[in-house]
């Protein structure tokens, strides 16, 4: 057994000494202070401050030392453990606001940077050109009526006095949701009356003279459906506009009237427009309507004239099927023929819209794509 060794100074040994502690402190403020991060920081203060750092552990070890010798110890170690944690709590601050700097710098929001880079939403330009033709015949009195666009034969093809065999009624031209008898979706069949998409706006004639008072003045904007395959001039889903009037001591000249009302309106004033024979069972006498063509006025018929996409170089349009209503449809609407004359009229929005904006394509009109939209502004 070895006896107490006397020389044994434990506050000058190591760990303890004053050069040790000294290193031991110069260290970790040398860490602390190279630290260019917050995270680079927290590994400093593990190493230099936490549970098993040199100075921790030293400090640590004061305890076992003899009496006298470990006030100044204590006060050794203290000192350089408060100066790293001095030294700790100046370089978090440091770079605290350093961080804060970046973080002002790096997610600053540049408010005066455009706000609506998500352009608004608009109308369709079929839709707008709907809208239009309709307020031109609301501005003449008339009224807007609605159909189903699932619609009854009846009111597509019997009533309006298309006869059982025409062609019209051919699954080639006409989509047929289902066949007489037939519950069809939502029950809508009867057993008299199979159910289509409606192949023209022209039934809700039928539904206005049945349920209206006379005289009446109705226009019907709406979808319409045909079974023809999408190319530059049709489209299996396009849209008409329909008008109907019904009054005592109506004649051809209020239709033209109200048709040269509509070309003035829609076109501006000043195109001539006319009437030229046409069949339809509906009406009789039946006419196809032609305006003057808004863009050459005609000039590219006459000889030597520049040639014009618009018209083709005819000089006219044509925009519209119109009609005195045939007096068997009035029949089918319980109104007395003798008493009661009516005018009607049809036209494709596509096709005015198309007309009046140069459009050569109808597949524009059905596409969606906003490039085509947009050159028509945006109407909210
Ligand atoms: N319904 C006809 C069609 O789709 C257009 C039409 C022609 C409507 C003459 C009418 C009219 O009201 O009188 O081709």
């Amino acid at each position: 057994m070895s006896g107490p060794n006397t020389n044994y100074d434990p506050v000058e040994v190591t760990p303890l000494s004053p050069d040790e502690v000294a290193r031991m402190r110069d260290e970790a403020l040398a860490a602390i202070a190279s630290a260019r991060t917050l995270e680079e920081l927290k590994e400093a203060r593990i190493a230099h401050f936490g549970d098993k750092a040199p100075l921790t552990l030293a400090n640590a070890e004061i305890g076992a030392l003899p009496p006298q010798a470990r006030a100044e110890a204590g006060k050794r170690v203290g000192a350089a453990r408060a100066e790293v944690k001095r030294a700790l709590a100046e370089r978090t601050a440091e770079l605290e606001a350093e961080r804060d700097r970046q973080v002002l710098l790096t997610e600053a929001v540049d408010v005066t940077l455009p706000w609506d880079r998500m352009p608004p939403g608009a109308r369709h330009p079929v839709t707008m050109a709907a809208d239009r033709l309709t307020d031109v015949f609301v501005a003449m009195g008339y009224e807007v009526a609605e159909g189903p666009e699932a619609e009854a034969e009846w009111y597509n093809f019997d009533a309006l006095n298309f006869p059982p065999d025409h062609p019209a009624r051919e699954a080639q031209d006409t989509l047929f949701v289902a066949a007489p008898g037939d519950a069809g979706p939502g029950g809508k069949s009867s057993a008299h009356s199979g159910v289509i998409l409606r192949t023209h706006t022209s039934p809700v004639q039928i539904r206005a003279m049945l349920s209206r008072p006379l005289p009446l003045f109705v226009v019907s904007p709406g979808r319409c459906y045909r079974a023809d395959a999408l190319d530059a001039t049709h489209s299996p889903v396009f849209h008409q506009i329909e008008g109907l009037a019904v009054d005592e001591g109506l004649t051809m000249a209020d239709l033209r009237g109200a048709i040269q009302s509509f070309v003035d309106a829609m076109f501006g004033e000043g195109l001539r427009t006319r009437f030229r024979p046409d069949f339809f069972p509906f009406t009789e006498p039946s006419a196809d309507v032609s305006m003057e063509c808004h863009i050459c006025r005609g000039a590219s018929a006459r000889p030597g004239g520049e040639p014009c996409r618009v018209c083709r170089s005819q000089g006219w349009i044509e925009i519209a099927g119109c009609g005195m209503v045939n007096p068997r449809v009035l029949i089918a609407c319980g109104i007395d023929p003798d008493r009661y004359s009516g005018f009607a009229f049809g036209l494709g929005i596509e096709r005015t819209l198309m007309i009046g904006h140069g459009v050569t394509d109808i597949r524009d009109t059905t596409e969606g794509d906003v490039r085509f939209s947009r050159a028509f502004g945006t109407e909210i």
